[in-house]
């Protein structure tokens, strides 16, 4: 499907579902670029990057520049300029174009079950071992979804751990975001089908409500994901783990970024605790001592005991 929308219009863009938003601004980044984004001056990036700043505290520094570049020019687009210039007095005055921007610039897309293969694996081998463990020693099963986006990761999770539950588990999973938009839609628990074609069907009906062409989970399954907002980058952890999911998010940081994120997360996780990073996600080669590697396709690491580590040094 393809809906042009040549002049600034904040409140069609707005209005369309989150995919397709991302999409019309993909297609015009790719056909209709006057400036495609590596043209994009530094000094006009650097303005930008300001005024986000401090208006927005939305921090731009640490992200792939190119990246964030072809982001801008096609947002500068959408609104139906050429002139980076005019676009910067726009974004000064008008806080509903930073949020428009700041949504364009982290990119939510996701899926339920993304990458199954991994949730296949999480869910024979991995959740097993660490809900066998937290019921031996009565401790609560600690699960942290870092950059969550709508929820629909740490709602998968969810939905796997109530598979294979006993009454007596004691179970905790946060989604975190740094986008507050991204965490109202999460809450919601309202998705397109397209974002809910790797549910089984059996799963589909016991745990969703169909409603219009939208999905609904059940407020039971809901409210067993905590949503806060939380900025990998700049904020302390709050939360400690036995399991953290972190995909797709360390491709948009440089590579010095991708490693305080790791060191971060490997503060974050419990002893003998598993991290889960996207398919073209690795670990930063200073952070390989800090975990065993466990599956490496499904980029699965468990997080070596500081004893373990002692033997090894
Ligand atoms: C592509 S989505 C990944 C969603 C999900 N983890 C998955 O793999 O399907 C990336 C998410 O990271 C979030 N994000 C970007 N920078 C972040 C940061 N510094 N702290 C926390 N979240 C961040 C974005 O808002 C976006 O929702």
């Amino acid at each position: 499907m393809t809906i042009l929308l040549d002049s600034y219009n904040p409140a069609a863009t707005a209005s369309l579902p989150y995919r397709e938003h991302e999409v019309i601004e993909e297609q015009k980044s790719q056909n209709q670029s006057p400036f495609i984004g590596a043209d994009l001056d530094d000094a006009v990036y650097d303005q930008i990057a300001e005024i986000l700043r401090k208006q927005q505290n939305f921090h731009l520094e640490g992200y792939k520049v190119l990246c964030i570049k072809r982001r801008l020019a096609a947002r500068i687009r959408t609104v139906g300029s050429n002139e980076p210039e005019a676009y910067i007095e726009l974004l000064k005055e008008n806080l509903r174009e930073q949020e428009q921007l700041m949504a364009t610039l982290s990119i939510h897309v996701s899926q339920f079950f993304r990458n199954e293969s991994v949730f296949q694996l999480l869910e024979k081998q991995v959740l097993p071992e660490l809900q066998e463990n937290s019921r031996r020693h009565s401790h609560k099963l600690r699960i942290w979804s870092v950059g969550c986006a709508n929820g629909e990761e740490p709602y998968s999770i969810a939905l796997l751990c109530q598979k294979h539950q006993q009454a007596e588990d004691l179970l905790s999973i946060v989604g975190t975001d740094l986008s507050p938009e991204a965490l109202t839609r999460a809450k919601q628990g309202l998705f397109p089908a397209a974002r809910v074609q790797n549910v089984s069907a059996e799963m589909l009906a016991e745990c969703f409500v169909e409603t219009g062409q939208q999905y609904q989970l059940l407020e039971e399954i809901r409210e067993r994901v905590q949503f806060f907002r939380h900025d990998i980058l700049a904020d302390k952890p709050f939360y400690r783990a036995n399991l953290i999911l972190c995909r797709n998010l360390l491709i948009y940081f440089s590579r010095a970024q991708q490693q305080q994120i790791i060191e971060t997360l490997a503060t974050a996780l419990l002893p003998g605790g598993y991290l889960v990073l996207g398919r073209a996600e690795t670990l930063t080669s200073a952070c390989r001592g800090l975990f065993e590697c466990i599956d490496p396709a499904e980029r699965i690491y468990r997080r070596v005991k500081m004893n373990e580590i002692n033997q090894a040094d």
